[in-house]
């Protein structure tokens, strides 16, 4: 099958825009299913660095297709700044080669202002979101009160729908939080210059994914956040809104599950979490910090720095179950070298009793204390490696390890930022 879906399977940040990329080359069409703006990728491409948040990474590759689907939610002006800063860098982005779900739902201006005000009303209880709305957005696509990229096409409409939804936003905003109401007409008329700019790109991807199967294309999903994050599986309630697991591509992007493919499952070469929530591996000392400065872990789209740890082999393989992975892809083994001993947790012991899941309990996740295996460490600088055999023997072991623990082998191994900086070991398309 020619279709490929790629997912994170610890709590995001594993580095999966730059196997996005690698694999973009030899895909047709690269598609974003599920999240939106909370997403960041940071690439390397001809020493060139590009953030990216919306827009999926395969449209770096002239010929390339990149679609958001209908599962993604939309902040109108995050994907029109997203768009005017790859343009100006000279990067091609026309309708040809770039569409976005008519059925994608808008992050308002509204979420945004309500994801922050609860967060700032559950101070310590606060989930560590990243304040551009996607919950509340996910929230009203459930509540059925949502606006559409669709919707657009005809303001009037539009403006009913908005209309509706702030008679009850409004409430919530001055008389629960305190704040300034949202004015319809600024709504309005953000509306029209969004549906000047946008309504080019604005369609029927689900027909578009269609087109591409007929015709037999490489498609390449891309997923956003990770499996711990989901909002179904993930260590509830400190998740995302969305479902980052490969399932999800049926729904968001609307492909029958059979069709799925092969899934790559990026791993990080350690643990890494921004936001609140259970974390047994996580490391708040010398380690911690060495893991944030060498890996620079500090989030792409808010710049928090990530709590670090070891690798969570109980996470890891939670997530590559359901996903039902074939490979991984192992990120950012270079990090680890220097340090005389690596740890995996390989189980957790919880209130004395020896488990191998992550209990849905989130107090009883708290209490879990990781069982970890000890290897031996390696040195050197990783980033020329090519192939597995260019690699210390510290690293071919702990390399080893991991896909005897996740019972699947590794396709790609990344030793550095940049694109070349990887040793790859199957070929996907
Ligand atoms: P939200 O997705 O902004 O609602 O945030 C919910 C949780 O998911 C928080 O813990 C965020 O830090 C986390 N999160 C959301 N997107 C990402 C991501 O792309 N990488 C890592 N964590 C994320």
């Amino acid at each position: 099958m020619n279709n490929v879906v790629i997912i994170g399977s610890q709590w995001g940040d594993e580095g999966k825009g730059k196997i996005v990329d690698i694999l973009t080359e030899k895909a047709d069409m690269v598609v974003r299913f599920q999240g939106g703006n909370n997403a960041g990728h940071t690439l390397v491409v001809d020493g060139e660095t590009y953030a990216l948040h919306l827009v999926p990474s395969g449209i770096l590759h002239p010929g390339k297709k990149a679609l958001i689907a209908g599962g993604v939610v939309v902040d109108p002006d995050v994907l029109l700044e997203e768009m005017d800063h790859l343009m100006a860098r000279g990067v091609a982005l026309t309708p040809e080669n770039f569409m976005v779900s008519e059925r994608a739902h808008v992050i308002m201006p509204y979420h945004r202002l309500l994801d922050q005000a609860r967060e700032g009303r559950r101070g310590e209880g606060r989930i560590g979101t990243t304040g551009r709305g996607i919950g509340p957005a996910y929230e009203d696509k459930a509540a059925r009160i949502g606006l559409r990229l669709g919707d657009l096409r005809d303001l009037d409409f539009f403006r009913d729908q908005a209309a509706l939804a702030l008679a009850e936003k409004n409430h919530l905003l001055s008389g629960l939080y305190g704040l300034q109401p949202c004015a319809l007409d600024d709504l309005a008329a953000r509306a029209g210059l969004w549906q000047r700019r946008l309504t080019p790109y604005i369609g029927d991807t689900w027909r578009a994914l269609q087109s591409a199967l007929v015709r037999g294309d490489k498609l390449l999903f891309e997923g956003a956040q990770a499996v711990q994050l989901d909002l179904d599986h993930g260590s509830y309630p400190f998740v995302t809104s969305s479902n980052p697991l490969s399932g999800a591509v049926a729904v968001g992007a609307g492909l029958a599950p059979k069709l799925i493919g092969n899934v790559l499952a990026l791993v990080k070469a350690y643990s890494t979490r921004v936001g609140a929530g259970p974390f047994p591996t996580e490391q708040e000392n010398d380690l911690g910090l060495r893991l944030r400065e060498k890996g620079a872990e500090f989030g792409t789209t808010t710049g928090r720095p990530r709590r670090c740890g070891w690798l969570d082999a109980v996470v890891v393989r939670h997530s590559l179950t359901l996903c039902g992975a074939d490979h991984l892809a192992v990120t950012k083994l270079d990090v680890l070298s220097g340090l005389p001993e690596l740890k995996i947790a390989t189980h957790y012991l919880l209130d004395g009793e020896k488990i191998d899941f992550f209990p849905a309990d989130i107090r009883a996740a708290g209490r879990c204390r990781p069982v970890y295996e000890t290897l031996p460490g390696f040195e050197g600088d990783l980033s020329g490696a090519r192939k597995l055999a260019d690699l210390p023997a510290g690293a071919r072991g702990y390399l080893d390890r991991l896909s005897e623990l996740c019972g699947i082998p590794p396709a790609f191994v990344s030793v550095g930022p940049g694109r070349e900086e990887t040793i790859s070991l199957h070929d996907f398309f």
